[in-house]
């Protein structure tokens, strides 16, 4: 039997995901929106590419969530994206209603599934998931840094006119204008990116990364990224999938690792069957670590309003 990926929200995002995980043809979608046809329209509109594709995988849209009984992973991408002018933060209040209710609502349809979390601010949402769901840490991933790493690969590539598959690098921290791209872990088939590039192109480098989600917006203007987010969200699909032990930046909930408790934050993962099977404990040179810190305390000072927001209402 195939396995069964439901994706919660079939907008850009979600559809997007749907779409990168029905065309592999290795598990069965099932989508999920509020709004009547939506889902509906669009996984029917998947289904009939299938005979082009040879793709045997089913796809079924829906308003309810008994569509996604039993799945083996959940994909949560349902909320508001942001719009020029808006930050991730500023969709706080909103997406985190949301998420707290379609969470209740998958966890009781699906007890034994994988949560994967996309709707921003990631790294609040994911905590947020991870609190109403009550899974162990392993089964509640947040999706990030392999998105912010692509961004980063892209430019490294395009700046120095290789493959992209060339190119190794590791974001971590938060999702937000903090995130720490590791330069000192960075290097084009082995070569370290100091010795490639002079520190201030690499500087720009990294700050075009950091503002990688708003460059998109600002040029779309209605919405935010997500053929690269839904890109991201379907390697992560697959390295547990495949039981592929893949080490990817994920955001996952931290006890003590990176001197980091009960929170959230972005750091390498081995990706399994299981989930999140383990946290890579990498080693930061001290600036590293202080943008590190930064980005936790960012992420800390949001998740406090969160909680704020939750006991005032
Ligand atoms: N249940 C199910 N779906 C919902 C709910 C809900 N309670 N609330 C909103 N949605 C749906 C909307 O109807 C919409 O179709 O979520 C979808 C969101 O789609 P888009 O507006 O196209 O947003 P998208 O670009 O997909 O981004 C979704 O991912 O990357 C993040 O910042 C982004 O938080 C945003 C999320």
């Amino acid at each position: 039997m195939r396995k069964k990926i439901s994706v919660i929200g079939a907008g850009n995002v979600g559809a997007t995901v749907a779409q990168r995980i029905f065309d592999r043809g290795y598990a069965d979608v099932a989508l999920v929106d509020i709004i009547e046809g939506l889902p509906q329209g669009k996984a029917l509109d998947m289904l009939e590419s299938g005979p082009v594709l040879g793709s045997d995988a089913t796809v079924v849209g829906s308003n309810g969530y008994e569509v996604t009984a039993n799945s083996d992973i959940v994909v949560i991408t349902s909320g508001i994206a942001r719009k020029p002018g808006m930050s991730r933060d500023d969709l706080l209040f909103t997406n985190m209603k949301i998420i707290g209710d379609v969470t209740r609502k998958v966890v009781e349809q699906s007890p034994n599934c994988i949560l994967i979390v996309v709707t921003n601010p990631l790294d609040a949402m994911a905590q947020h998931a991870y609190q109403v769901s009550g899974f162990p840490r392993e089964r509640v991933i947040g999706m990030a840094g392999v998105l912010d790493t692509a961004r980063f690969r892209t430019f490294i590539a395009q700046e120095l006119k290789v493959s992209v598959e060339d190119v190794h690098a590791y974001v971590l921290g938060g999702h937000g204008d903090q995130m720490v791209p590791l330069t000192g872990y960075t290097n084009v088939a082995g070569t370290p990116l100091s010795q490639l590039l002079p520190a201030d192109k690499l500087n720009a480098l990294v700050q075009r990364t950091r503002d990688g989600g708003i460059e998109i917006v600002n040029l779309l203007k209605t919405g935010s990224a997500f053929y690269a987010p839904s890109a991201a969200v379907a390697a992560m699909v697959e390295a547990v999938l495949l039981d592929k032990k893949q080490i990817l930046p994920c955001c996952v909930m931290l006890k003590g690792e990176y001197n980091v408790r009960d929170l959230f934050v972005g750091v390498p993962v081995k990706l399994g069957a299981k989930g999140a099977e383990e946290v890579i404990q990498l080693v930061l040179s001290p600036e590293e670590y202080m943008e590190l810190r930064k980005s936790v305390e960012a992420v800390r000072e949001l998740v406090g309003k969160m909680h704020e927001k939750a006991k005032t209402g």
